[in-house]
């Protein structure tokens, strides 16, 4: 079933208020909660004794409301008995400093003590919940992340390092440590790439620690999925993540194990607020939906202005409804509001739930009301309905983390490519999958690998037979540079991608801000055109590739800037360079038509058309995200799955607001 409800901090309020709290709820058509997820001191006053009399009556006021419940295990707070008797679980930071006890996230994920007091707390909230009726699932721990440095990690990354490539030769040789005399002779000789080293560490030592920080945690993780599995067989396990924008861990590693993904949507975060555009949630959404390539829950969604120390702008009447439905039309199954009711103390005092301070239950609640009224309508039309998508972007961690490691050029943001790219489909309604490279790639029309830039034999072959056998691919500047051990590899670039693109880069240019340089196309509707580059410039040389765009100035002026290959069945097609918004908007709209790819429905800027598909009913989601109403020519006649009346011809939908229509009639 379509599951919709809110995260709910009971330990945070008197007991008298929960029997109201849920009856709101349930007027609300909430039909889920998510507890517990930092209530580790409540649940475990003292170290070994357990205390879960006050969730068990919580639960039970929700059981008699037929509202099931999510429990997250408390893992990422730890109380301040653990901390106080064991000061070295808390974390060290790059600087070298160990990090403070009083906020969360301060521990290491590696320590024995923690790890152990983590799985106890799993272990009892595991066998005490695993009949209660209402339960249904968990979220393991919350927002994993964080990398630490301690004594501990340094140990463990020596060994995982031993594991990986088992003789200190092969290593040795592997990352280069010839390169300024670091050749070790011992295992524990390795260090932890500390920003206290002066000049950069070794990018291959950076890499695998990257690598082996993102190891830890899912293998934190699965000390809690084993411990939830043998007690809690018939309960569904997942993580909330944070997006596509958090790129800290291997998210597709730590996605695996569980049953689903679920992530926290917060489109007007404190991070978010100077560059919200409605694309950013909706990469987020294909990001984490691509990530096990299987519809997801929101476990958070943004429900009021939200902020720590500092406030968001209220989002708008309508705004939060919206957002929900974004998240639903890009395959969300399920909707889960952060927070209930606004905290009155702790650092969140400022991040909105959907009733005020005072508990009263204002414009926010009742437009999330409003959804849940429709939702008991169309929810059940909705659930499990898949997202089918002819685009794919390929992302790569491996990638992300080189990139952290090594900018390559200050003007560079790998986020910010693959953005402007996901954001150049968008605006077309063009349905996006954001995919591993590792994934089959056949059912798509056209892939797209922004700098994909650690390659690796296995990834080149599954884009080659991809394109070999009839794909279209797209290149893009600094793919293929670096082999598995971060190391730059012996051919010419694109390295293993080379043959499939038909062309070699012979130069290239980081180019400085402000220093002009544009490509001119040479091709169909593009022909003529100039448009702006930036930041970096590759300098092709064609080796079988048909050029189709050339740069405009300074001493590389007339030289090949982007190419075309026919390989096999397919084709590649190699962009030299960075460019801006419009530069993507501008090749991708030709690309698209090219290939025949386009949305049912058009719509004016800033409307959004997003489908779903349950069997060969296609349900669309038409989303107004504009200050004004918006109009639609609708091609054919169909079902407004909201109101069950037959629309055709020019509709309206306001601003701020959204139509559901069923298939074509
Ligand atoms: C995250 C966390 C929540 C809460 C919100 C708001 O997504 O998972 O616990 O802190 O942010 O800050």
């Amino acid at each position: 079933m379509f599951r919709f409800g809110v995260d709910y901090y009971p330990e945070q309020w008197p007991e008298e208020r929960w029997e109201a709290d849920v009856q709101l709820m349930s007027e609300a058509g909430f039909n889920v909660v998510r507890l517990a997820e930092f209530a580790w001191a409540k649940m475990e006053p003292e170290q070994g004794v357990f205390d879960f009399d006050w969730l068990d009556r919580v639960i039970d006021v929700f059981h008699k409301r037929g509202i099931s419940v999510v429990l997250g295990t408390p893992t990422a707070s730890p109380p301040p008995w653990l901390a106080h008797k064991n000061p070295d679980i808390l974390r060290v930071r790059e600087d070298g400093l160990r990090v403070a006890y009083g906020s969360r996230r301060t521990n290491c994920p590696n320590h024995p003590i923690y790890r152990e007091c983590s799985r106890n707390i799993t272990t009892a909230m595991a066998e005490h919940f695993a009949n209660h009726q209402a339960v249904i699932g968990w979220q393991t721990d919350n927002e994993f992340g964080d990398r630490c440095y301690c004594d501990i990690c340094q140990k463990e990354f020596q060994t995982w390092l031993q594991n990986r490539y088992v003789t200190l030769d092969e290593l040795n040789s592997i990352w280069g440590t010839v390169f300024w005399s670091h050749i070790y002779n011992e295992w524990c000789q390795i260090p932890l790439p500390l920003s206290t080293l002066g000049a950069p560490p070794n990018p291959s030592l950076s890499l695998d620690f990257r690598r082996f920080v993102s190891d830890a945690y899912v293998s934190f993780q699965q000390e809690q999925i084993e411990i939830l599995r043998s007690k809690c067989p018939t309960h569904f396990i997942t993580h909330d993540m944070m997006g596509f924008g958090y790129g800290g861990l291997d998210y597709f590693n730590i996605a695996k194990p569980l049953d689903f993904v679920s992530w926290n949507n917060y489109p007007f975060g404190f991070w978010h607020q100077l560059e919200y555009t409605p694309a950013s949630p909706a990469l987020s959404h294909a990001a984490m939906r691509g990530l096990k390539s299987k519809n997801f829950w929101v476990m958070e969604q943004q429900a009021g202005p939200s902020g720590w120390q500092t406030l968001s702008s209220t989002p708008r009447p309508g705004v939060l409804r919206l957002w929900a439905y974004q998240s639903i039309a890009h395959g969300a199954d399920g909707i889960v509001f952060f927070r209930w009711r606004t905290a009155r103390f702790g650092a969140e005092q400022y991040w909105h739930g959907l009733l005020e301070h005072d508990g009263r239950a204002g414009r926010r609640y009742h437009e999330i009301k409003q959804m849940g009224e429709e939702l008991k309508r169309v929810g059940d039309q909705i659930f499990g309905a898949e997202i089918k998508s002819k685009v794919a972007i390929l992302q790569s961690y491996d990638s992300r983390f080189a990139f952290q490691v090594q900018g390559n050029s200050a003007e560079f943001s790998y986020e910010k490519h693959l953005t402007q790219i996901y954001t150049a489909l968008w605006k077309r309604n063009i349905s996006v999958d954001v995919v591993s490279p590792t994934v089959e790639l056949s059912k798509y029309d056209l892939v797209i690998a922004p700098a994909l830039h650690v390659l690796t034999d296995d990834l080149a072959a599954n884009l080659r037979n991809y394109v070999r056998a009839g794909g279209t691919l797209v290149v893009t500047p600094r793919t293929g540079v670096k082999d598995i051990a971060n190391v730059v590899v012996n051919q010419p670039l694109p390295g293993l991608l080379a043959d499939v693109c038909g062309v070699i880069v012979e130069e290239y240019d980081a180019i400085a801000t402000g220093l002009p340089q544009a490509i001119i196309f040479d091709v169909d509707d593009l022909a003529g055109q100039t448009l702006p580059v930036q930041a970096w410039c590759d300098i092709l040389a064609p080796q079988g590739a048909d050029v189709i765009a050339h740069y405009v100035n300074d001493y590389y002026a007339s030289k090949p800037a982007a190419t075309w290959n026919q390989f096999g069945q397919g084709d590649a097609i190699y962009l030299g360079a960075l460019g801006t918004d419009a530069f993507y908007e501008s090749v991708f709209g030709w690309l698209l038509k090219q290939k025949n790819i386009q949305s049912d429905i058009e719509a004016p800027a800033g409307v959004e058309v997003s489908e779903r598909w349950q069997a060969n009913q296609c349900i669309y989601f038409i989303l107004n995200f504009t200050d004004s109403p918006q109009s639609i020519n609708l091609p054919g006649a169909y079902r407004n799955l909201l109101d069950t009346t037959i629309v055709s011809g020019t509709i309206q939908v306001g601003s701020n607001n959204l139509l559901i229509l069923g298939s074509r009639l």
